[in-house]
C-alpha cells in the first residue's frame, strides 16, 4: 500500500519505519529543514534507539512537502500538537495537515490520526475539512527510548472511527496484531503469542483512551511520589512498601519508581490537556488535577529541601538533565525545572547528562562532559536523572571531588548506606537519612558558601 506520514518526530518516524517495515511504500513529510536533512543524511535527529539503523535498511521517502498524497490509501498524521499557554493543545500543525490532505487525498483514503488531539477533533475534521476521507483516531502508546520496541509489540491496538474503516485499518497492522514481526530481528521479543487486542470505537473513544492512559499513569506515579515522601517521614523504607504494593497484580509492580515528578512531552501536557477537556464540560477532575498539583509540588518540595540546606550562591553538581533516562529529550524535564529553581535562588549549577550535550535553551546551566567535572568543587550533589551511570558511580571519588558533603538524590538511586560509607550526608526525597532515622532537611545546617 502506498502511505504518507505527516510529520517526521517520534511517533511520525517510527510509524513511517514500522509500515515501511510491514511492506508498505512510505513517505514521510518533514516541515522542519533541520530535521529532514537529518532523516535524509540517514541520521536519527531523535537519537531513538535502533531507529536509525531500521530507517537505514528500510526504503523511506523523508520529503519536506506532500508529493503521494493523491495516490496514498492511507495517511498518517503524527504532527505535534504542543501545549498553549491556556494548557489546551496548540492544534495548528494538525489542521494546516488536514486542510493539505482534504483538498488533495483521494476521496475515502484512511486518514489516521496519531498525534495526541483533543476529544471530538477526529469528527470535526471528518465533516469539515476531511469529509470526502475517512478520518480514525490511532492513538499511539509508545515511550521514548522504547518506541521501535512498544511499536511493533504493543499491548494493545486502539483505533475509532467510521466503522467501515475498521477492516483497513486492522489489515494494516495485522501481521503486528498476529506477532508476525521479526522479534530477534528487531531486537525484541516478547514471550505472549496471543494475538495483539485491536480494539475499535469511536473515534471519541479512542481520542479519550489516549489520555485517559497518560492521566492514570501520572496519577499512579503522582501516588507513588507521595507514598515514598510518607515513608521515608515517618521512618519507612520507600522501596520495601512501594516493591511490596506492585506485587499486587492489580496494582503492578511499573510506575511506582518515585522521583522529581513525571516531565516528558506527553504527560505534562496530556494531563493539563485532559484537564481542560473535562473543563469544558463543566467537570470537576478531582483526581487529575490532584495528580497535576502533587506534580508540581513534588518539585517545589525536592528544591525546597536544597535551598534550605545550601547557601544562596552555592554550587550545585546537577546529574542529570534529560526527563528520563534512557532519552535525550529534555521537554518539561524535572531535571531542567529543579536547575532553574536553584538558579533563581542564587545558586550556580553544572550539570552531566550521559546523553545530553548541550542546552542552548538554558545557558545559565553549565553542561560538563564527565560526571567529574560536573561535581568538581560542588557544594552538594544532586541526582536528577535516572540514569543507571549514576547507580553505579564511584561515590568516593566523586566525593574526594566535591567541596561539600551532601548528595540530594531526587530519583532513590543510591543506597543512604553506600553514601554514608563514601563520606556523604544523604537525603532523599522527604529529607535526610542517617542509618535508619529520617530527619527533616529544615532542621539541617546550611552548608556551601556564605552568600
Ligand atoms: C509516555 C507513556 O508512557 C507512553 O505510553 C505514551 O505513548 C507517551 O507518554 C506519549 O503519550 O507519547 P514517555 O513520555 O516516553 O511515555 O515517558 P515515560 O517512560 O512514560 O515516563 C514519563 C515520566 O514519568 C518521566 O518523567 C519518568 O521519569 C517518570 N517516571 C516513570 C517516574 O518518575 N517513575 C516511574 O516509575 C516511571
Amino acid at each position: 500500500m502506498r502511505v504518507t506520514v505527516v510529520g517526521a518526530g517520534y511517533v511520525g518516524a517510527v510509524s513511517a519505519a514500522v509500515l515501511a517495515y510491514l511492506g508498505n511504500r512510505v513517505t514521510c513529510i518533514e516541515r522542519d529543514p533541520a530535521r529532514l536533512a537529518a532523516w535524509r543524511r540517514g541520521n536519527d535527529p531523535l537519537r531513538e534507539p535502533g531507529l536509525g539503523e531500521l530507517l537505514q535498511r528500510l526504503d523511506v521517502c523523508f520529503a519536506p512537502v506532500a508529493t503521494d498524497l493523491a495516490e496514498s490509501e492511507v495517511i498518517v498524521v503524527a504532527v505535534g500538537t504542543p501545549m498553549a499557554s491556556d494548557g489546551r493543545p496548540d492544534l495548528e500543525q494538525v489542521e494546516t495537515a488536514a486542510a493539505q490532505i482534504g483538498s488533495r487525498a483521494r476521496r475515502g483514503a484512511a486518514v489516521l490520526v496519531r498525534s495526541t488531539v483533543p476529544v471530538g477533533t477526529c469528527d470535526r475534521l471528518q465533516s469539515g475539512p476531511l469529509r470526502a476521507q475517512r478520518v480514525v483516531s490511532n492513538p499511539e502508546f509508545l515511550r521514548e527510548g522504547h518506541a521501535l520496541h512498544d511499536a511493533f509489540f504493543p499491548d494493545r491496538i486502539i483505533a475509532g472511527g467510521p466503522p467501515d474503516a475498521a477492516s483497513a485499518v486492522e489489515a494494516l497492522f495485522r501481521r503486528i496484531i498476529d506477532r508476525r514481526v521479526l522479534p530477534g530481528d528487531l531486537g525484541g521479543d516478547e514471550g505472549s503469542r496471543a494475538p495483539v487486542p485491536f480494539r475499535w470505537m469511536s473515534a471519541a473513544s479512542a481520542e479519550l483512551a489516549k489520555y485517559a492512559a497518560n492521566g492514570f499513569l501520572a496519577t499512579k506515579l503522582s501516588f507513588a511520589n507521595e507514598i515514598a515522601n510518607l515513608a521515608q517521614s515517618v521512618g519507612a523504607d520507600a522501596a520495601a512498601v512501594l516493591g511490596s504494593m506492585g506485587l499486587d497484580p492489580r496494582i503492578g509492580s511499573q510506575f511506582l519508581r518515585p522521583g522529581l515528578g513525571w516531565g516528558g512531552s506527553c504527560f505534562p501536557k496530556d494531563t493539563r490537556a485532559l484537564q481542560a477537556i473535562a473543563d469544558g464540560m463543566g467537570y470537576d477532575f478531582l483526581v487529575l488535577k490532584a495528580a497535576i498539583d502533587q506534580n508540581a509540588r513534588q518539585l517545589r518540595g525536592f528544591a525546597a529541601a536544597i535551598e534550605r540546606v545550601l547557601a544562596p550562591h552555592s554550587q550545585v553538581g546537577l546529574l542529570g538533565l534529560a526527563f528520563k533516562a534512557g532519552t535525550a529529550d529534555t521537554r518539561e524535564s524535572p531535571a531542567v525545572a529543579l536547575a532553574r529553581l536553584l538558579l533563581q535562588s542564587g545558586m550556580s549549577v553544572s550539570a552531566y547528562d550521559p546523553a545530553v550535550r548541550d542546552l542552548p535553551a538554558e545557558p545559565r546551566i553549565r553542561v560538563r562532559s564527565t560526571l567529574a567535572d560536573a561535581c568538581e568543587a560542588a557544594d552538594a550533589v544532586v541526582i536528577a536523572t535516572e540514569w543507571p551511570e549514576f547507580a553505579a558511580m564511584d561515590l568516593r571519588a566523586i566525593r574526594r571531588a566535591t567541596r561539600g558533603d551532601v548528595l540530594f538524590d531526587g530519583r532513590s538511586l543510591i543506597a543512604p548506606s553506600s553514601a554514608a560509607a563514601a563520606g556523604f550526608r544523604y537525603a532523599g526525597l522527604a529529607g535526610f537519612i542517617d542509618g535508619t532515622t529520617t530527619t527533616k532537611a529544615v532542621a539541617s545546617p546550611r552548608l556551601g558558601t556564605a552568600a
